[in-house]
């Protein structure tokens, strides 16, 4: 065991089964398959059955992760969720996931909305270092579904459902160890991406109610340039901590919103977009899942290889942005 390096040991995800096309939402909303396809690259989004919560997503997803680390529930030190669609406001729904995994340990979730997985990989990386927990449940988890409007195209056809996990720990020997990490915030911008109602600023009235303040609101290219921006910068400053540069990358996990997105980011940084992961085309944007689900699908599907340098890196409400650069190793 390399004691000062702090590794992801074990990786899982769970997607809901019912898929929900573009054709389907033609259905619903003034939009159309077309729009959609090349204005987002988005062609279906997994949508969890009703009465499905955001735990009974992450809890799938942990119990994958904690069995490929090769752990027990009861082997972890401590739990981790990020999501913005938490099981209820409190308690937190790492706590519920600990009583469904049958977990001892302490548990809390992490507002950090899409960017809530690196975030959580980087508060996790710090308390192993720190020696203060052994073994980490990190988890990026969703059920969005629930929080938007149906009704409103300019956000329903963007969002999906799903969860993933990852367990940190010592790094193995030849296993993969996190180099660097990378977090950002701006609180000015904290108006363009939120849901308003329902917290103590708007409580959840009859008014905020028909007023639609519940769901989910967003300044779409505002949005849009940001993320750009912040992406790119999030990239550059993450390898100049892992003293790399962005040729070494052999395969970049992004927060999967909007494949134009992706594009403007991998031209702002001279990346090929080979080296790019890309789901969104059949999971949409799973907030605080993306990075966590692309993560565990390119560790499988060959995209990332013994020795690879990966780069997670993620935008979002806040804003938030950040990115966690990972040499990987021979084991997962
Ligand atoms: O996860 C957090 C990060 N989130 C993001 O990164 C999302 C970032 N933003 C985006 O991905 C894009 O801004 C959107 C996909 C949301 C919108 O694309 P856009 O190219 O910025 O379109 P727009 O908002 O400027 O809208 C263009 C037109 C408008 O019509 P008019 O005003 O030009 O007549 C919209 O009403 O497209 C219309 N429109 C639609 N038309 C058909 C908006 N949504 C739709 C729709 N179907 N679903």
């Amino acid at each position: 065991m390399t004691k000062e390096r702090v590794g992801i040991l074990g990786l899982g995800s769970y997607l809901p089964s019912k898929v929900l096309t573009n054709f389907d939402i033609e259905k619903m909303v003034d939009t159309s398959d077309e729009w959609i396809r090349t204005r987002t690259g988005i062609r279906e989004r997994r949508i969890a059955e009703k009465g499905t919560a955001t735990s009974d997503l992450a809890t799938r997803a942990a119990k994958i992760a904690i069995k490929n680390a090769g752990l027990k529930a009861t082997d972890l030190g401590l739990i981790i969720c990020a999501t913005i669609s938490p099981d209820m406001s409190f308690p937190a729904t790492a706590c519920v996931i600990q009583r469904k995994i049958g977990a001892k340990c302490p548990a809390f979730d992490l507002a950090a909305a899409c960017s809530g997985f690196p975030f959580a990989l980087a508060v996790a990386e710090g308390f192993i270092r720190a020696k203060m927990y052994q073994y980490i449940l990190v988890m990026g988890a969703e059920v969005i579904s629930n929080f938007i409007n149906w009704k409103d195209r300019s956000t329903c056809v963007l969002f999906g459902d799903g969860a993933g996990a990852a367990v940190l720990g010592p790094a193995r020997k030849d296993g993969n160890y996190i180099i660097s990490s990378f977090l950002g915030s701006d609180g000015k911008q904290s108006d363009f991406l939120k849901i308003p109602a329902g917290g103590s600023a708007i409580p959840t009235t009859k008014e905020s109610l028909e007023a639609g303040l519940h769901f989910v609101q967003m300044e779409g290219s505002e949005v849009f340039k940001s993320a750009v921006k912040t992406m790119s910068e999030a990239v550059t400053e993450v390898l100049k901590r892992a003293g790399a540069t962005v040729d070494e990358i052999d395969c970049l996990i992004p927060h999967q919103a909007n494949l134009r997105i992706l594009n403007a980011v991998a031209n702002r940084i001279h990346l090929p977009i080979e080296k790019v992961f890309i789901n969104l085309d059949r999971y949409g944007n799973m907030s605080a899942a993306s990075t966590a689900v692309a993560l565990d699908e390119a560790s499988k599907n060959g995209m990332i290889k013994k020795h690879s340098l990966v780069v997670i890196v993620a935008f979002g409400s806040g804003f938030t942005w950040a990115a966690n650069a990972i040499r990987w190793g021979s084991i997962v």
